[in-house]
Parts: structure tokens; C-alpha cells; sequence
């Protein structure tokens, strides 16, 4: 089975890095960040083009792909309209307009799979049964599954909806594995480090500064608890006030038995959710967050020598799709190929 996949909105690489690890090429990943292009080249050995996907037409598509026996379109559309088409055309309104762009793209080029992860709740959304309705209509068989990431291995609780489709029969998502991976697992043999500061000898295990008095409040911080555990003075002033109290999951400490709670772009920050180190007074750093996500341990997000910007590691690590639940959606595939192995695609 020699599957190619094409990896649209392809973050930091994820998705693709799964993909790979089920057995996939990726050929290439699309994304207008540039700040993807280091860690996807390097983890994943795709091409990254640096592109906004309503710039990208069929022929790009045909040509990464080449002349691979079974293609692959996978991608994670993000809902904010954040495309320089829309900057430049002010038509900010529509919020799925990537989703569309992602339909149209697998409907002109129609691979034999089409794969997509994106938030639990755009099934609820109209935009989702137009995308599934366009894709059944051009022959593919559609089934989308909402996941929980801890299902497939991933230390952190994260529910996504995962799509797959096919025009050579009905195609299933690997059954969860219902394996547990805690927060000690994943985290708790790296090297002890105070806020503020880096591991030696991996820049990306950095921790943000804390001020004084959020290392007052991580002191007083539970592993499982929140700001009610604080002595009153420490409390922010939205806090003390009645309707604060109904906001407990910022400022708390992960529990080392348990999965992490969802990570964020924002994951780096104590007072962003329940982003503390279970034992340390520090936020959890962003080589944790990325073993949270279930990057390998060895992912590299930094080239050599480049300083460690919180906001864009942040926002690459937070926004991925987890490398593990990655790599169920390419196992599945891969499977499905495999059992269709000779067949042609009937549109
Ligand atoms: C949810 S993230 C994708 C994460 C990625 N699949 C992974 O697993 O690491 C969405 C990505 O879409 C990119 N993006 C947003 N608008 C885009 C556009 N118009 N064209 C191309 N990429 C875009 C963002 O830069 C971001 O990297």
C-alpha cells in the first residue's frame, strides 16, 4: 500500500507527523504561517508551501501528489476566516469559509481519501452537512466519529471530531484503545526547572516568568484544585466578586494521575486554565505541553540557536491536531487501502 497525503492548514505537523508514523507520505502541508515550515520539513520530511489554501488550486494538488497510486487530503480548517482573502475582501462574516475552501478543493481533485479533524462542535453547524452532503454526492462514503484524545493515547483530555471518506467503499476509524496515559506519564521524568528558566540541553522545556504574586499563588496551588484554595488576599479582584466564583478553571495545577485538561495555544500561561505543573511552581513549559499533546519526545520546533518565542510555540503546539489520535486516523486508512487494494475509486 503506497498512500500519499497532502496535509491542508498543516500546523507545526501533528496530523501529518501521524499520518507518517501510520505509514503515510506526505507530500506536502499548506499553511500561511511560516513559522510551520521548520517543524513540519524536519519531523515529517513534507514539503511545506507556504500558502493561503483559498490561493491553492487543483493543479498544485496534482502536482505534490505526482503520480501516487492512492491520495490523501487531510486537513484541519480552521473556523476563524483568518485568510488574506478575506482580509483583503473585509468578508470576515463567514466563519467555515476554509471549510468551503476545503470542500472545494476535494471535490476538484476528488482523492480516494478525504480526512478531517476539526472542533467537536462543528457537527452542529449547517456548514457540516453541506461539506458531508457535497462529498456523499460525488461518491464518497462519509462517517465522522467525536473522539475523546485520551481514547487513542493522549495524555490530555481533548474531544474532536474526525471525518473520513471514501470513494472506494465504507472506511471506519480504528476502535479507541481505552488506555489511560496520565500526566506523570508523559511528563514526569523531565528535568526540574523554575519559572522563567530552560533546560540546558532542550530550550524548548522553558517555563514563563511568573510575577510575584502569581509565585505567591502557585505556592498556594493543589494539584487538582483551583484559586478558592487561595488565603482571600491572593485572589484576583473578578474573583472576589459573587460572579467570579462561578469561573474555578483558570489558575489551577494538572494532577499527576489524571490526563491533562485540553491544551491551548495559551497552555504556556498559570492564568490561562488548569496549566500548572503538578509539583513545580511554574506553569506547565512547552516541551511538557507538546509530550501533553503527544508530540515525541525528540519533536523539534526550534532550529538551532532560535530563541523560544512563548505566543507562536504556543500557538503551534496548542493548535495540532495530537500526533497520536494522527495516527489512529492513518492506521485506519491505511487499513482501508489495504482491504481495497486494486479497487478504482466510484464517483
Ligand atoms: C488547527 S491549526 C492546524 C494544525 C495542524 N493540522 C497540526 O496538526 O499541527 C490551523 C492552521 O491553519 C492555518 N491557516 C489559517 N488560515 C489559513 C489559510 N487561509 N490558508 C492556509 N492556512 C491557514 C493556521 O496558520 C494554522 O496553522
Amino acid at each position: 500500500m503506497d498512500a500519499t497525503a497532502i496535509d491542508l492548514f498543516c500546523g507545526a505537523g501533528g496530523l501529518a507527523y501521524g499520518l507518517k508514523s501510520a505509514g503515510l507520505t506526505v507530500a506536502a502541508g499548506v499553511d500561511l504561517d511560516p513559522a510551520c515550515k521548520f517543524p513540519l520539513e524536519t519531523n515529517t520530511g513534507a514539503v511545506f508551501q507556504e500558502l493561503d489554501v483559498t490561493d491553492v488550486a487543483a493543479e498544485h494538488l496534482n502536482t505534490w501528489f505526482g503520480d501516487a497510486p492512492r491520495r490523501v487530503l487531510a486537513g484541519c480548517a480552521p473556523c476563524q476566516p483568518f485568510s488574506t482573502y478575506s482580509q483583503s475582501r473585509k468578508s470576515k462574516d463567514d466563519r467555515w469559509m476554509l471549510l468551503r475552501q476545503f470542500k472545494r478543493l476535494a471535490l476538484e481533485v476528488l482523492p480516494d481519501v478525504v480526512t478531517m479533524e476539526n472542533v467537536a462542535g462543528l457537527a452542529k453547524q449547517d456548514v457540516w452537512t453541506e461539506f458531508t452532503d457535497a462529498l456523499e454526492a460525488a461518491g464518497y462514503h462519509v462517517k465522522a466519529w467525536e473522539v475523546d484524545c485520551t481514547d487513542y493515547g493522549v495524555p490530555q483530555r481533548r474531544k474532536r471530531l474526525v471525518m473520513l471518506a471514501s470513494l472506494l467503499g465504507p472506511i471506519e476509524l480504528d476502535k479507541p484503545q481505552r488506555v489511560d496515559v496520565s500526566v506523570k506519564q508523559a511528563i514526569g521524568h523531565l528535568e526540574s526547572i523554575p519559572a522563567g528558566a530552560s533546560a540546558i540541553d532542550d530550550p524548548l522545556h522553558s517555563a514563563s516568568v511568573l510575577s510575584p504574586k502569581n509565585l505567591e499563588r502557585i505556592a498556594a496551588s493543589t494539584a487538582g484544585g483551583t484559586w478558592r484554595d487561595w488565603p482571600v488576599e491572593l485572589r484576583a479582584p473578578c474573583h472576589r466578586r459573587p460572579t467570579g466564583k462561578t469561573y474555578p478553571s483558570v489558575y489551577g495545577r494538572m494532577e499527576w494521575s489524571k490526563p491533562a485538561p485540553t491544551i491551548t495555544t495559551q497552555c504556556y500561561g498559570f492564568g490561562n486554565g488548569r496549566f500548572g505543573h503538578p509539583e513545580q511552581d511554574r506553569a506547565i513549559s512547552l516541551r511538557e505541553a507538546a509530550l501533553l499533546q503527544s508530540f515525541p519526545k525528540e519533536y523539534a520546533f526550534l532550529k538551532p540557536g532560535e530563541l523560544v518565542n512563548f505566543t507562536r510555540l504556543g500557538t503551534l503546539i496548542g493548535n495540532a491536531v495530537p500526533p497520536k489520535l494522527g495516527e489512529a486516523i492513518g492506521a485506519s486508512i491505511r487499513r482501508h487501502l489495504e482491504a481495497h487494494a486494486g479497487a478504482l475509486p466510484v464517483y
